[in-house]
């Protein structure tokens, strides 16, 4: 989506090549997804991101107990113990991918607790997981169906079992088939963009080695360091499609039924009109909500859970290793919808 990366941070236009108006302004954002006028555009697949109305309503207060503060609350000593087994695999003065040995594991380890997945099954699910999320934004190569397959494989089995977690309070309130949709999302709805936001901000700590210091030094700024990476390389860069119900104006532009509209929220969480120096990584900022975790009604559903994720590994591994650096350039993960690091090799 080249259309995307030549939009300006702030602008709303109509893009012809992806028939959609492209909307990266932070106050456009904002308007439109609130506004009852914008719906999920058709074409996606059946799950709560296609979902609008009452039906969404309804699934989404299904899931909201496996996020709430209680629940995140609760996953904190398990969360410590899964950070603690990966930094362990870390030798000092050695190099580690934070990407593969911190990053993944324990995002993916969290979505296997919540949804009662068997920890075992985590190596797998991560395979499969990046293999899908390579494919995001691009044609799906023939992989991608039997990745796909597999995994519903594994969860209709776990449904079926009305084991504990998430995926066993669902089953008997959803149909199986319906539960299986709901944790294949969540599954790669939340490991895979805490993985990347994990790497992200280690990537920004260490190329930022004064912010770095500070941080040790004051471990409260690790909140507001986080908050600023999340921002600053918003891992999901476009939200899904939203097509209008009627004809509606946004920000000045008239925007005709059945128009499409993409959120560009990482364009927009680097809006002037927002955020001042927004190009700039800026712990002392006044704390102005982003558009990271999107907004109005399908926002994400668990920022509180990916939140912690990011603190307790960050926290920990700046803890463990007191001299931490780049130990090669870091790889990106090549789209245009996500932002984050494929490898990020660091000396510890
Ligand atoms: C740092 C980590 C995360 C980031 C940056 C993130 C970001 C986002 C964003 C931007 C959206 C809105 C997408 C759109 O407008 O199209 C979203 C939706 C969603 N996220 Fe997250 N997310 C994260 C972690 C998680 C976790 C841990 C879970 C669950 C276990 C999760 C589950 C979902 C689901 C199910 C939706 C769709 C909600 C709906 O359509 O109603 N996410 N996320």
């Amino acid at each position: 989506m080249p259309e995307v990366a030549r939009t300006e941070p702030g602008e709303v236009r109509w893009c012809g090549e992806l028939r959609a108006w492209l909307v990266a302004g932070h106050e456009p954002v904002v308007r439109a997804l609130r506004s009852a006028d914008y719906v999920a555009a058709p074409g996606g697949s059946r799950n709560l991101q296609g979902m609008d109305g009452a039906e969404h309503a309804r699934c989404r207060a299904l899931i909201a107990g496996g996020f709430s503060a209680g629940a995140v609350a609760a996953l904190v000593p398990s969360v410590g113990v899964q950070v603690a087994a990966a930094l362990d695999r870390a030798e000092p003065g050695g190099t580690f991918d934070v990407m593969r040995e911190l990053a993944w594991p324990v995002a993916m380890g969290a979505m296997c607790r919540v949804l009662g997945i068997p920890a075992s099954a985590a190596p797998a699910l991560t395979g499969w997981t990046q293999e899908v999320a390579a494919a995001m934004g691009s044609p799906p190569t023939p992989a991608v169906p039997l990745v796909l397959e597999r995994v519903d494989g594994l969860l209709s089995r776990l449904v079926a079992e009305r084991r504990g977690g998430l995926i066993g309070s669902l089953a008997g309130r959803l149909d199986d088939q319906a539960v299986v949709t709901m944790a294949r999302l969540l599954l790669f709805a939340g490991s895979h963009p805490t993985a990347l936001a994990i790497g992200n901000a280690c990537l920004a700590l260490v190329q930022h080695p004064a912010l770095l210091g500070r941080v040790r030094r004051q471990p409260g700024l690790l909140a507001a360091a986080i908050e600023e990476s999340l921002r600053l390389e918003t891992v999901i860069q476009v939200g899904t499609p939203r097509r209008a119900a009627r004809a509606a104006s946004l920000c000045g532009h008239r925007i005709r039924e059945d128009d499409h509209v993409l959120p560009l929220y990482g364009r927009a969480n680097r809006d002037a009109s927002r955020f001042a120096h927004p190009d700039r990584l800026d712990v002392t900022r006044a704390r102005r909500p982003h558009l990271a975790f999107g907004w109005g009604r399908h926002a994400c559903p668990a920022p509180g859970l990916a939140r912690l994720l990011l603190r307790v590994s960050i926290a920990r591994l700046l803890d463990r290793f007191p001299r931490l650096e780049l130990a090669a350039a870091p790889e990106l993960v090549d789209s245009p919808v996500t932002r984050g690091p494929r490898l990020l090799p660091l000396r510890t």
